[in-house]
Parts: C-alpha cells; sequence; structure tokens
C-alpha cells in the first residue's frame, strides 16, 4: 500500500512575474507553471500519479479557499488558473487520503475479461495459408487477461519519460492503429524519422519480423523498442519496470495475466505484443462479401477487386491473401532513386538490400493515411496514380513492378506502367475501401480503459 504523497506546490501569481515555490518528497513528481493562451495561466503537474489533488488558493489574508478535486489515474494533470481578481497564491494538494490504486478505481475494466483469445473468425481467415501467417511465439499465446493488461499498458502515459505520450497516441484506433500526423510526435516534441504503421492484423506476416525495415526479429522485441526511443518514449526498461510496479492496480492485473504481482520487462513484452495481435478485423465489406462470391459489391468495387488481383493491377503479387500481405518476401516498390530513407539496406548497409520495405496489411488501409514508410501519399487516390504512373526505376525495383523481362543478356527492363483509366483509378481505390473494418476500431476491448473524470 503506498502513502499518499504529501505534495505541495505554492504559486505566487502577479501581473508581471509568477514564482512557482515546490516541495518535493517525491523525485518524480515535478510542478510546472505557464501561459495558457488567454493570458492566464496553467498548472501542470507533470505526474500527478493515480492520486486525487486539491486546488486552493489565497488572497493573502483570511482563509484557503478550496477548489476542485482533480483526479488523473493517466497522464499529465493541466490545470488552467485565471490570475485575475484577489487571488494571488495557489496550491495544489494531494488530498489526505487518496483512494488506493485499484483497478476498479482506475480503470473501467468489466468483470469478466473481454474476449481477446478466441474471436470467432470467419472460414477464409481460418485456412492454412492464414494460420501460417500467424506470429506469436509457442510461449506467449493470448490469453483474455494478458491482453488486458496489453491493453491497460498501451494506453498508459507512465511509459513515456514526462508522461505525456503512450503508444496510443501513434496508433489510434479510430486511425485503424496508426497516426494521421505524417511524422508523430514522441514525448519531448521531436518527430519519429518514419510513419507509423497501422497495427491491424498485424498479427499475420509470414515473416514475422516487424518495423518498416523488419529490424525486429518479434514482435515481442518489437514493443520494447519505442518505449527506450529517445524520440518516442525516453525511458530505460528499469524505470519503466519501476513505474509499473508502484502503481497499484498493476499488481492485480500481473496476478491475473502471469499468475503473481511481479512486474517485468519480458511480462509488459508479453501483454503488449498480446494486445497487439488481437487487434484482428474480421468483419469488412471485404470479408462480409467472401461467403456470397461479393454479391455485396458495387460494380465500381467489383471492377477494382479484379484490378487488384489481375493483369491490370497485380496488387495482389505483394498484397496477397485475405490479409493483403506478403509471402515469405519483402519489396522495393520505386519510390524513389536514391532512396533517402534506405529501409533494409539502413539495417544491413548493403545497396542491395536499398528501398526494401515491409508491406503491411492494407486491412483497414483507407484509415491510416498518409501512405508509405514516409508517409509521403496524403490519399490512397495518390498511391493509385503512382502504381499507376510513378515507379521510379531504382536498380533493386521488385520484378512485379517491372516490365516482362527481356531475353536473357539484355538490361533488366524499366518499371510498367498501368495505363488505368480514371474509372478503374476509382475502382481500385473503391475496392481497398472495401478493407475499412469499422467494427474493431470503434471496439471497446481494444479502446482506452482509463478513468480521467475526477470522482
Ligand atoms: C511517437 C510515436 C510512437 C509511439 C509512442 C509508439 N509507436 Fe509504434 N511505431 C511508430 C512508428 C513511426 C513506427 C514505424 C517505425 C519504423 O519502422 O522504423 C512504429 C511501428 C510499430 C510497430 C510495427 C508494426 C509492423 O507491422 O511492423 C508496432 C507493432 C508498434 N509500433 C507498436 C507500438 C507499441 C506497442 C507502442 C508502445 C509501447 C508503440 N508502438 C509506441 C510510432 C510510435
Ligand atoms: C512489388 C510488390 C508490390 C506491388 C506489386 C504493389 N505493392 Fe503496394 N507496397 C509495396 C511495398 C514494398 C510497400 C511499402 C513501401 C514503402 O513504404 O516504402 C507498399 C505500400 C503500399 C501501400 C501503403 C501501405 C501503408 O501502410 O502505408 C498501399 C496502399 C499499396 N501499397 C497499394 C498497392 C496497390 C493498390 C497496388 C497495385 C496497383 C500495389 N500496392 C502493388 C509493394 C508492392
Amino acid at each position: 500500500m503506498k502513502k499518499p504523497i504529501p505534495l505541495f506546490a505554492v504559486i505566487l501569481s502577479t501581473a508581471a512575474s509568477a514564482q512557482v515555490e515546490v516541495f518535493l518528497p517525491a523525485q518524480e513528481v515535478s510542478t510546472r507553471m505557464g501561459r495558457s493562451v488567454g493570458g492566464g495561466m496553467t498548472l501542470e503537474v507533470e505526474n500527478p500519479g493515480n492520486h486525487t489533488w486539491q486546488l486552493r488558493s489565497w488572497t493573502g489574508t483570511g482563509e484557503w479557499t478550496n477548489h476542485s478535486v482533480y483526479k488523473v489515474p493517466n497522464g499529465r494533470l493541466s490545470i488552467p488558473i485565471d490570475p485575475v481578481g484577489p487571488t494571488r497564491f495557489y496550491q495544489l494538494v494531494s488530498v489526505d487520503s487518496p483512494p488506493a490504486s485499484t483497478v476498479a478505481g482506475a480503470l473501467e475494466l468489466p468483470v469478466t475479461p473481454f474476449n481477446y483469445a478466441n474471436p470467432t473468425l470467419p472460414a477464409h481467415l481460418t485456412t492454412p495459408q492464414i494460420l501460417g501467417q500467424i506470429n506469436t511465439p509457442g510461449n506467449n499465446a493470448i490469453t483474455n487477461a494478458g491482453a488486458t493488461l496489453g491493453r491497460v499498458l498501451f494506453y498508459d502515459k507512465r511509459m513515456s519519460a514526462n508522461q505525456t505520450v503512450s503508444c496510443s497516441s501513434c496508433h489510434q484506433a479510430e486511425h485503424g492503429f496508426s497516426d494521421p500526423a505524417r511524422f508523430s510526435t514522441g514525448f519531448d516534441g521531436g518527430l519519429t524519422g518514419r510513419n507509423s504503421m497501422g497495427l491491424t492484423n498485424a498479427r499475420y506476416y509470414l515473416r514475422q519480423n516487424f518495423f518498416w525495415d523488419e529490424r525486429a526479429a518479434t514482435l515481442e522485441d518489437q514493443v520494447l523498442e519505442p518505449i527506450q526511443n529517445h524520440i518516442e518514449m525516453g525511458i530505460t526498461l528499469d524505470v519503466m519496470v519501476s513505474r509499473i510496479q508502484a502503481e497499484g492496480f498493476y499488481g492485480q492485473l500481473f496476478t491475473a495475466a502471469f499468475g503473481s504481482p511481479q512486474v517485468t520487462t519480458t511480462r509488459v513484452s508479453r501483454a503488449l505484443s498480446q494486445f497487439v495481435r488481437s487487434i484482428i478485423s474480421s468483419n469488412s465489406k471485404y470479408d462480409q462479401g467472401v461467403p456470397v462470391g461479393f454479391s455485396n459489391f458495387t460494380a465500381s468495387e467489383s471492377r477494382g477487386r479484379n484490378i487488384f488481383n489481375g493483369g491490370a493491377g497485380g496488387c495482389a503479387q505483394c498484397h496477397g491473401s485475405d490479409n493483403f500481405v506478403p509471402g515469405n518476401a519483402i519489396f522495393n516498390n520505386g519510390l524513389e532513386n536514391p532512396y533517402t530513407d534506405k529501409g533494409l539496406g539502413e539495417v544491413t548497409g548493403a545497396s542491395a538490400d536499398e528501398g526494401f520495405f515491409k508491406v503491411p496489411s492494407l486491412r483497414n488501409i483507407a484509415l491510416t493515411a498518409p501512405y508509405m514508410h514516409d508517409g509521403r501519399f496524403a490519399t490512397l487516390e495518390q498511391v493509385v496514380e503512382f502504381y499507376n504512373s510513378g515507379v521510379v526505376a531504382h536498380p533493386n525495383l521488385s520484378p512485379q513492378l517491372r516490365l516482362p523481362p527481356p531475353p536473357p543478356g539484355n538490361p533488366p527492363p524499366g518499371p510498367r506502367r498501368l495505363n488505368l483509366t480514371n474509372q478503374q483509378k476509382a475502382d481500385l481505390v473503391a475496392f481497398l475501401r472495401t478493407l475499412t473494418d469499422l467494427s474493431v476500431t470503434t471496439d471497446e476491448k481494444f479502446l482506452d480503459p482509463f478513468r480521467y473524470e475526477a470522482p
């Protein structure tokens, strides 16, 4: 049981200057003063923890006046203060007996955990080909309690240095668990070097590797990278573990998931991976179409499907199967020459690997704009126009995007041009939109579980 933190901050506010006096018993807690847009002030506690805070003010004589009580179980506490009027002193104190940090107090979780372990999947997502794409290791099968813990960690801002950023900041459910910004903003305002990746059906990838350049061998390895990345979340795994360990409610969640309250890096990695792997889309218009021969498709969507699969577009050669992922291959799709970001080539240093990037699943692709590893295309229309007329003759350009091979001894053929009509381009986009599945991006079991209101 944690002792209440007697954090105490007095803010002296005058028109000309603002002074902050802080008495800090806990090293991690800090208080800052800033200016807000309207000329008022903002009192910020970077690490409010799972405590209840009382804002008080004083005019210099008489008693302190109590204002609102704030409870923020997740992330920074930011309170706008109006310095006008006779009030000259503000104080933020943790309320004498903060409620114990319990699952019920901090989180909105169902009594019976959501079903993550055994979702009902349609027949076309249980074929040998699809099952072969599953990248779950033998020692980390999804359990309902494990994925629930992963869900809480995924949304917890304690995972970043100043508690401003969680995984969900850059992997937003409504954007297919991706980021609508071309590059994502990390905890300290820095930008990531690549576009965030959508996570829908990330569980299905034959080669098992993660990141645009496939540098993480497994998802279990991958999920620990952003925590330590100096731009994204910026803390050591030791600090992460001690923060999580210090938060009472996690004890219950770890016990449910792993049998004891002990927090370890491996358990965090496994829980986060279980949650990510549970994000499965199986109810898009496309999925509804499979068992009925796509009779639910419009004429345009059906033509688009043929272009995608067939000769005119040939997209399915690299975006294949009902998960729209490649087989055992990584590709260069001729975005530029030379590549600024060399993708796999950055990892291996080999020029033969320049411009090879992982092809993530196209499920929910209409939600995850902008597109490609550097987010260069804002819309699907731009992506289709690129494949239609803009593929660049890079020496490593994958053969699927080249003209037919000439007789042996000749130089490799240049990039192919699709010469699609405007209608065909629109058809292809219409087809890609049938892969949208809002039932996964709005399902409570994948959304933020924290309570934010004051009690
Ligand atoms: C500041 C933004 C940011 C944060 C925070 C962040 N990510 Fe990411 N994520 C990215 C970017 C950008 C990439 C692509 C990076 C690359 O390929 O080099 C990525 C890639 C991934 C991938 C790879 C997907 C694939 O198909 O290969 C996974 C999985 C992932 N992130 C999960 C997480 C988890 C779990 C967390 C929290 C522990 C997290 N991310 C935190 C921005 C972020
Ligand atoms: C040679 C294999 C190949 C073929 C054929 C191909 N693609 Fe791609 N596609 C890729 C690669 C590789 C990437 C990622 C490239 C990058 O980010 O640098 C990609 C990325 C994409 C993306 C963006 C994914 C994201 O999450 O940002 C879309 C959309 C897409 N392709 C659609 C298509 C369509 C439509 C076609 C057919 C006209 C097609 N692709 C044909 C290899 C291919």
